[in-house]
């Protein structure tokens, strides 16, 4: 039996999420990389012993529709499965619920879900540093009674919070551009979940296909990749409201 840590994580903090859970869990993990665009998925051999954990952000409440085109691609095999949402401090929504959908229809078996919080990869004055010490704290223990339950039978659906009839997904539409900075070594087209940046030129942006993940701007070593800042200054005022006020880890469980 070992544990597939199946996710999707342009900018880390959700892999952050799921790695405290797999490690607590305390069996052999194979890490499958959502964000790998040259990954075969349908050749993951997950089998019906192995326990999976399926991670994705939240974007606009919802999951990123690639990583649902690549989780459909897998085949669970009835392995006893943990979905996890990650989300900057404002909202999941439907999330969860889109994920143990996608997730039940590709042969998982969903025994418990965790929405967990991560800084906002876009306005990262908003859970800074998070997941922290204190989550860390909360993840652990939630791994554990996951692990005490893990093997009960359930016929019903585990019930989430967000609606089956998922909310209007609407595209952000930032995209970062390269600046003068910018040595051209390729790296952010080649990390680029959804390959939208020219490897020739990395200065072109496919802006159709860019799902504003910010990763590119997060691994580039020169800092040679930004958003625009009015842009953010408006998103930073937009999330103060909702984003500002701590909120705490959820476990979802049959008991
Ligand atoms: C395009 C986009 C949309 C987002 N939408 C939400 C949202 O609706 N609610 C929220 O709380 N956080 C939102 N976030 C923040 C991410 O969910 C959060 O930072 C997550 O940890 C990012 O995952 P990653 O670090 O694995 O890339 C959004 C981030 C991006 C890039
Ligand atoms: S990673 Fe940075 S330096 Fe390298 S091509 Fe991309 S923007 Fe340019
Ligand atoms: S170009 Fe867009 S989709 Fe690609 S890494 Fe950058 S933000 Fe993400």
């Amino acid at each position: 039996m070992k544990i597939y840590n199946i996710c999707f994580s342009p900018t880390g903090g959700t892999k952050k999420v799921a790695d405290i859970l797999a490690e607590e869990l305390c069996h052999e993990v194979e890490f499958i990389d959502l964000t790998d665009s040259s990954t075969i998925f349908c050749d993951v051999a997950i089998t019906s012993d192995d326990i999976a954990i399926v991670a994705v952000p939240s974007y606009g409440g919802r999951v990123p529709e690639v990583a649902i085109k690549r989780i459909m691609q897998l085949h669970g095999h009835g392995a006893k499965t943990i979905l996890v949402c990650a989300y900057g401090n404002r909202a999941y929504e439907d999330t969860l619920v889109e994920l143990q959908d996608v997730a039940t229809q590709t042969g998982f078996y969903i025994v418990a879900a965790v929405a967990a919080i991560a800084e906002h990869s876009i306005a990262h004055q908003y859970a800074k540093g998070r997941p922290d010490a204190q989550d860390k704290k909360q993840l652990q223990e939630f791994a554990k009674k996951i692990e005490e339950n893990i093997h009960l039978k359930n016929t019903t659906q585990l019930k989430l919070a967000g609606n089956h009839r998922y909310k209007k997904f609407n595209r952000i539409g930032i995209v970062p551009k390269a600046t003068n900075e910018c040595i051209k070594c390729g790296l952010c087209a080649k990390k680029c979940p959804v390959n939208a940046i020219d490897s020739n030129n990395p200065k072109n942006v496919d802006s159709k296909k860019c799902i504003s993940c910010m990763r590119c701007v997060t691994i580039c070593p020169q800092l040679g990749r930004k958003i625009n800042n009015v842009l953010l200054s408006v998103i930073n005022i937009a999330l103060k409201k909702s984003c500002s006020e701590r909120k705490d880890c959820e476990l979802y469980l049959y008991t």
